[in-house]
């Protein structure tokens, strides 16, 4: 396809690199990131997945041999040669990345004729090698790595020995590891070798494949079927800056309003009003918190998008009024599909306006979808994205707080929309192939800006199907999961990896969403959600009540602790989405993003750290009443429910009846807390409390605590609050030393005192600029009340 180097031209940090049968555009991004771009199927356009990228090349040397073209970064070497191969090393000359140069066969499957056509008969889904692609780039494979990343996938953390596609699909059978596509599409993989981390994000919208040594063991691939041949090379050394230099190209979740990190309530179906009112009610009466509820499909007038149901919902403005008096938020869902019927305002006005998806003649194209005859706006059209978001506004103005966009791959009952499909393309007409995986990212993006306009705060946005970069506009939820342990179970590594992928801010139904939840499954799956950005509760129509209170009093108490713990950790939540902000690190990581000098970390499905203070290893087994925790090597770790101490490095046996989820804090931690809450803002926040485990003796550790009005964008004009939190103990370990200290002081509100919890601490005496403190002994701690400033506490 490319043939010999026969030059190069260099225009600052963009370098132009002739073959004989094509030319090839390296440039360098920052001196860990580069791109490949190769013109295989015409001119470049605008990525959809990139949108505001500061180049920051620094130094760089290019040189030809007349055989390889290097290039040398701060951080990278990149030799080219003949046929567009590429080798890319450390500055070591360490090779991280290797292009294949064998031939590369795939294994054989077995089996031929009569056998096949009986295994299909009696049902059996079987494999196929078939592939539309237009071209393929193979990587040589060493043994020692790793891969994650792929956002929304099945299957286990580490995606080495699979084959996966990128092809936004809505299969509601149950989901399970043979599964290559689901409802997002994030062609964006990091590797981890020998410790080295660096990731690929192949941007292409067109159906994308990604074979991680299932073909051959010597090699990984990836193939597209149809665009130009543009990828990043992102290097770490650590995993983490491999997210950050990812989320620096794609972008990171703006900060959430304070209220949708609360728990959230959902179901197909809360309808008629009346019902809605009784969930509203229960949570109340029980004090169980819970700050949201979802409107699925049945508050609208027969399923047309933007419409109530007026026999259901008589008055939806008073009652989101009251509801809102009582401390809840409604959040309604929102399909892309709008009901082909004359006389409906939003179908004649996509109608009139040509806003809709055509056939290949140009005629509006109609599937069916809820509704039953629909039609799909042209979300890849500016111009429809400015009448959706301004049709937000139809929503808000009623009182609605967010929109939940869904079936937006777009899902379609009466087979899946042909190729031929036609979208305009910001101008550029092309067909549903290159549009299809970026549909719900545009919707996503045409609610979050509609939601943006209406109403200036910061906008809550759900969606089902994703591309990559659409953490900008929208979290996401990992649709129809099921009440299945197996699904508990597969919603870590899926989490685990969406976060990789730039999707901070994720979660998953709750309890399962399709068939009838246990209490056993639901009191370990609210342990689950409690740590999981977003946390939802959400099942399907005609399934078993799910709601905290549905099972029996022990259920009920169980959702009552962990909702109540996840309303004390709103700060650290809070804190962690701030951060994230800039980082583009996730909330929900798995161990080996902080501990990757700690290989036994690289294989953990079935444990999470929440942030990088809060080790949780949930129970996902049916009745375990115990199990193995892996603390990871460089931290100790103190038990949360009884403090007791660990070094890290080792396995350790932990008792989990029902009620408890094991959970560890990092030694050294100081951890933010909020009092429990029925709703964000039911109680004025006067006094912060700071949940301490005192650092190895000669250690400091230190925290940063942001504080603002939870819902604006002031802080983006300075209109917020930093504090900076220290402690120190002593070589002696007879002293400990906390330092309290406002450093940014531009939000009006702030608090007038801190409750001070000191784990594992006796105090004899505590003294503030020299004046003695009141503070008690508790048992193993000792707790206080100070104001800002330095303490000398004596044990
Ligand atoms: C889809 C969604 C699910 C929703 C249902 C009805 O299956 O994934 O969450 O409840 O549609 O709208």
């Amino acid at each position: 396809m490319f043939g010999e180097i026969i030059g190069y031209a260099r225009k600052q940090n963009r370098i132009t690199v002739e073959f004989e049968k094509n030319k090839v555009t390296i440039a360098v991004i920052t001196p860990s990131i580069i791109n490949f771009f190769a013109p295989i199927a015409g001119e470049r356009r605008p990525s959809k997945a990139i949108e505001h990228l500061e180049e920051e090349p620094g130094a760089l040397i290019v040189d030809f041999t007349g055989e390889t073209l290097t290039i040398r970064t701060e951080q990278l070497i990149v030799k080219v040669t003949s046929d567009f191969r590429v080798n890319i090393s450390d500055p070591s000359g360490t090779i991280l990345s290797e292009d294949y140069r064998g031939t590369g066969t795939a294994f054989i499957r077995r089996g031929a004729g009569e056998g096949i056509a009986m295994a299909a008969e009696e049902g059996h889904k079987l494999a196929s090698e078939e592939e539309k692609i237009s071209y393929r780039l193979k990587k040589k494979l060493d043994p020692n790595t790793f891969f994650y990343g792929l956002g929304e996938k099945t299957g286990h953390l580490n995606k080495k020995g699979y084959h996966y596609k990128m092809w936004n699909t809505d299969d509601p059978s149950p989901h399970v590891e043979s599964f290559e596509t689901l409802y997002k599409s994030i062609p964006f993989l990091i590797a981890l070798k020998d410790n080295q981390a660096f990731g690929y994000f192949f941007d292409t919208t067109f159906e994308s494949q990604f074979d991680l040594g299932k073909e051959n063991s010597d090699y990984y691939s990836f193939a597209s079927a149809g665009g130009n041949l543009d990828y990043f090379f992102i290097y770490g050394p650590s995993v983490k800056e491999v997210v950050t230099g990812y989320t620096k190209l794609t972008g990171t979740t703006p900060l959430p309003q304070l209220w949708t990190l609360g728990y959230q309530q959902s179901r197909w179906a809360y309808a008629p009003e009346e019902r809605l009112n009784e969930v509203a009610d229960t949570f109340r009466e029980k004090e169980i918190p819970c700050d949201v509820l979802h409107l699925d499909i049945d508050y609208m007038d027969g399923y047309r998008v933007f419409t109530w149901d007026r026999k259901k919902f008589p008055n939806p403005e008073e009652l989101l009024k009251k509801l809102k008096a009582e401390g809840f938020k409604v959040v309604t869902i929102i399909d892309p599909g709008v009901k082909k019927d004359r006389g409906y305002a939003i179908y004649d006005q996509g109608l009139a306006n040509h806003y809709f998806a055509t056939d290949k003649d140009h005629l509006p194209y109609v599937n069916q979808v809820w509704p039953g005859d629909a039609l799909f706006p042209d979300f890849s059209n500016g111009k429809v994205r400015a009448w959706w978001a301004d049709n937000q506004k139809i929503m808000t103005d009623l009182g609605v707080s967010g929109i939940w966009n869904d079936m937006n791959e777009p899902a379609s009952f009466k087979g899946p929309l042909p190729d031929d499909v036609q979208f305009n393309n910001d101008g550029i007409q092309t067909d549903h192939r290159e549009i299809h995986n970026v549909y719900g990212h545009y919707m996503a993006k045409a609610t979050y800006e509609g939601i943006k306009q209406a109403t200036g705060k910061r906008p809550f946005v759900i969606t089902r199907a994703c591309y990559a970069g659409t953490q900008k506009y929208s979290t996401v939820w990992t649709g129809d999961n099921q009440s299945l342990w197996e699904h508990l179970r597969m919603a870590l590594p899926m989490l685990m990896n969406l976060g990789l992928s730039g999707v901070a801010f994720c979660g998953t139904d709750v309890g399962g969403f399709g068939f009838d939840c246990t209490s056993e499954l639901l009191s370990r799956w609210v342990q689950v959600g409690a740590f999981t950005p977003l946390f939802r509760n959400h099942s399907s129509i005609f399934t078993r009540d799910q709601e905290p209170w549905a099972f029996d009093e022990q259920t009920e108490s169980i959702n009552r602790k962990y909702i109540g713990l996840r309303y004390q950790l709103l700060p650290y939540l809070y804190d962690l989405l701030h951060d994230e902000e800039t980082t583009g690190l996730p909330i929900m990581r798995p161990l080996l993003l902080d501990y990757q000098n700690d290989p036994a970390t690289y294989e953990i499905n079935d444990q999470i750290l929440c942030g990088e203070a809060i080790l949780v290893a949930p129970v996902v087994e049916q009745g375990a009443k115990t199990r193995l925790v892996y603390l990871p090597k460089g931290s100790r770790w103190i038990d949360f429910w009884t403090k007791e101490s660990y070094e890290g490095g080792q396995y350790i046996v932990k008792a989990a009846p029902l009620d408890v989820c094991p959970i560890y804090i990092k030694e050294g931690s100081i951890i933010p807390l909020y009092p429990v809450q029925n709703y964000v803002g039911e109680k004025a926040i006067d006094q912060l409390t700071l949940d301490l485990y005192p650092p190895e003796n000669g250690e400091t550790s230190s925290y940063t605590h942001y504080q603002d009005d939870g819902e604006s964008f002031e802080y983006r004009n300075g209109s917020y609050n930093l504090y900076e939190f220290s402690a120190q103990l002593s070589e002696s370990s007879k002293e400990l030393y906390v330092s309290i200290n406002a450093t940014h002081h531009g939000y009006e509100k702030s608090y007038d005192s801190f409750k001070l919890i000191l784990n594992n601490t006796k105090a004899t005496s505590v003294a503030q600029n020299d004046a003695p403190i009141p503070f008690k002994v508790m048992g193993n701690k000792t707790v206080l009340v100070v104001k800002e400033g330095e303490l000398h506490i004596k044990l």
